[in-house]
C-alpha cells in the first residue's frame, strides 16, 4: 500500500509542495530506501527516520521493504526537513496511524536521532506554501510552530515524534500555536545617536537617507566616528510595516538567520558583514542559492566599513541591487531572484595610511597611492552614493559638548517627513529649481542617474523640511552632498 505525506519545500524563497510517499511490501530481505533527495542527504534522512522511529518507542517494519519517494522527482530538494514527514509516511504505510489522517494536515521538521522534533530554517516559508496547497494544518517542531503560524494557517506544535503520532492517532490534543505578539519579542538593541558629538553634516546626511532611500559615504580619517555614525542609521528607520516585516521574516527565515526570541522581525534589518566575506556571501548565490547579505539588509541597512578593503568585484557585483532592488542567481534550470533594496551606507577612509583630511597628523601617502586607493572604488559605484559627507576630526569643544538629539527625536522628523514624500502631488521642483539643476549637470558634472538621484534627494529634503514644493535651496543642499571625484579630498 503507498501512503503520502503532505509537506513543502523552498527553491530560493519561494515554497513548493513535495509529496512524500511510502510504499511497504513484506520482503525476504529488508530494506529501506529514498528516492528523490540528493544522495548525502537521504543517507543522513534515513539513519535520522528509522532511529528516531525506534526511540519514539515505535515499531520499525523490519520485514518490509520500504520505499520512500519524494515528488516531483524533478525538483531538487535538499535539508533536514523531510524527515518528520518521512516517519510520518512510513508510520501510516506500516499501519501505526491512519493514513486518511496525512491528507489533510502537512508537515515539516528534523528528527534527532532520540526522536525529538527540531525546527528548520524557512518554516514561515514551507507554512506558506502549505496555505497555498490548500492543507489548514501543519505539524511542526513546537520551537518554530510560532513563526509558522504567522503564514496564517492551524500550526500544530510538537516536541517529539511520539506527540505527532499520538495527536494523529487522536489520542491526545495540542492547541495550535499562536503567532508572536508584540509584546513577547525581544527588542533588538541598536545604538542612540545621542552618544554622537558633533558630526552635524553627517547627522543630517543620516536622517535625509532614513527618510528617503539614500545611500551614504562616510568619508575622513581613523576615529572619527564614521563607522559610529553608520551603525546609527537603522536606529532612526520607522518599523517595518507588517507586510515588510513578513517578506523580512521569510528572507531571514530561510537564511537560517532569524533571531532567537523573534520569530517576526519588526524592525529594519542591520547588516554589516566583513570585507573578508566571499562574493557569493555578501551579494548572495551558491550551489544551493543563499540570499546574501545585501538580502538580508532588505529593507534596512547594509553598511560596509572601510569600503575600499573590499575586493572590487565583490563591490561591482552590488550595482545590480543598487540600481534594481534585487539579486538574480544562476540557479541550475534558470535564475533565483532575491530582493535586495537596502540603504547602504559605506565609510573609508580618504588616503591608504588614513591621516589625509587630518589636521594633527602628517599624511605621506603619493598621490599614486592616494588615486590607487581611491580606484579600488569604481566610479559607477560612487555615483550611487547620494549623500557624500566629509568627517572632520571633531574639535575638543565639540567632543565636550553635552550628548547630540536622540534617534527617537530623528526618527519623528523621519516618519513625518516620509509621510509627505509618499504624496505625490505635492513636492514638484519650482522652475527656479530645475534651472539650477540643469546648471549643475555642466557644473558638477552629473551623469544622467546623477541627475536623477540629486533630484530625489532634493525632495527628500524638502519633504524633511516641510516645504510644499522643491526649492532651490533643497536642490542646492542635496548638490552639496556630491562631490565631482565622489570622495571629498580633504
Ligand atoms: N563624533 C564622535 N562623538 C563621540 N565619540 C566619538 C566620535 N568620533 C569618534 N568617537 C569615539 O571614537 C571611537 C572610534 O570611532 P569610530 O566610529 O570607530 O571611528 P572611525 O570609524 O571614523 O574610525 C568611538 O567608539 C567613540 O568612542
Ligand atoms: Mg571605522
Ligand atoms: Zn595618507
Amino acid at each position: 500500500m503507498v501512503t503520502r505525506a503532505i509537506t513543502s519545500t523552498i527553491v530560493g524563497l519561494e515554497p513548493r509542495r513535495v509529496d512524500v510517499e511510502a510504499h511497504l511490501v513484506l520482503a525476504d530481505l529488508p530494506s529501506f530506501a529514498i528516492v528523490g533527495l540528493a544522495d548525502r542527504a537521504c543517507q543522513e534522512a534515513k539513519h535520522r527516520v528509522q532511529s528516531g522511529i525506534v526511540n519514539a518507542m515505535l515499531p520499525w517494519p523490519s520485514r518490509n521493504r520500504i520505499i520512500v519517494n519524494l515528488a516531483p522527482a524533478a525538483l531538487r530538494k535538499e535539508g533536514s526537513g523531510f524527515d518528520l514527514p518521512i516517519a510520518l509516511a512510513v508510520l501510516a504505510g506500516s499501519h501505526q496511524l491512519p493514513a486518511h489522517r496525512l491528507l489533510d494536515h502537512a508537515s515539516v521538521g528534523e528528527l534527532s536521532l532520540d526522536g525529538r522534533v527540531r525546527p528548520v530554517s524557512g518554516t514561515i516559508a514551507v507554512a506558506e506554501g502549505v496555505r497555498r496547497a490548500g492543507i489548514k494544518l501543519l505539524i511542526c517542531a513546537a520551537e518554530s510552530a510560532p513563526e509558522a503560524a504567522l503564514a496564517g494557517i492551524d500550526v500544530v506544535p510538537v516536541h517529539h515524534l511520539a506527540e505527532a503520532v499520538a495527536y494523529l492517532r487522536g489520542e491526545e490534543d495540542i492547541r495550535f500555536a499562536s503567532p508572536p505578539g508584540s509584546d513577547d519579542l525581544e527588542e533588538p538593541f541598536v545604538p542612540d545617536l545621542a552618544e554622537v558629538r558633533g558630526q552635524e553634516r553627517g547627522r543630517r546626511a543620516l536622517e535625509i537617507a532614513a527618510t528617503g532611500e539614500h545611500n551614504v559615504l562616510l568619508a575622513g580619517p581613523p576615529g572619527t566616528g564614521k563607522t559610529m555614525l553608520g551603525r546609527r542609521l537603522p536606529g532612526i528607520l520607522p518599523p517595518l510595516t507588517r507586510d515588510e516585516a513578513l517578506e523580512v521574516t521569510r528572507i531571514h527565515s530561510v537564511a537560517g538567520t532569524l533571531p532567537t526570541g523573534r520569530p517576526i522581525m519588526l524592525m529594519p534589518p542591520f547588516r554589516a558583514p566583513h570585507h573578508g566575506a566571499s562574493a557569493a556571501a555578501i551579494v548572495g548565490g551558491g550551489a544551493i542559492p543563499r540570499p546574501g547579505e545585501a538580502s538580508l539588509a532588505h529593507r534596512g541597512v547594509l553598511l560596509l566599513d572601510e569600503l575600499p578593503e573590499f575586493p572590487r568585484p565583490v563591490l561591482e557585483s552590488l550595482r545590480q541591487p543598487l540600481e534594481d532592488g534585487v539579486v538574480s542567481v544562476a540557479r541550475v534550470g534558470g535564475h533565483a531572484l532575491f530582493p535586495a533594496r537596502f540603504r547602504l551606507v559605506a565609510t573609508m577612509n580618504l588616503c591608504p595610511c588614513g591621516a589625509r583630511g587630518d589636521p594633527t597628523a602628517d599624511c605621506g601617502c603619493s598621490p599614486q597611492r592616494i588615486s590607487a586607493y581611491r580606484e579600488k572604488v569604481s566610479r559607477a559605484l560612487l555615483d550611487r552614493f547620494d549623500l557624500v559627507v566629509a568627517m572632520p576630526r571633531p574639535r575638543a569643544e565639540e567632543l565636550a559638548a553635552p550628548p547630540g538629539e536622540p534617534s527617537a527625536a530623528v526618527r519623528e522628523r523621519v516618519v513625518a517627513g516620509r509621510a509627505r514624500l509618499r504624496d505625490g502631488d505635492l513636492l514638484r521642483r519650482t522652475e527656479a529649481a530645475s534651472a539650477l539643476l540643469d546648471r549643475a549637470v555642466d557644473h558638477v558634472p552629473l551623469s544622467g542617474r546623477g541627475r536623477a538621484r540629486v533630484a530625489r534627494v532634493a525632495r527628500t529634503i524638502a519633504a524633511l523640511g516641510g516645504a510644499e514644493s522643491v526649492l532651490p535651496e533643497h536642490l542646492a543642499e542635496a548638490l552639496s552632498y556630491r562631490s565631482p571625484v565622489g570622495v571629498p579630498s580633504a
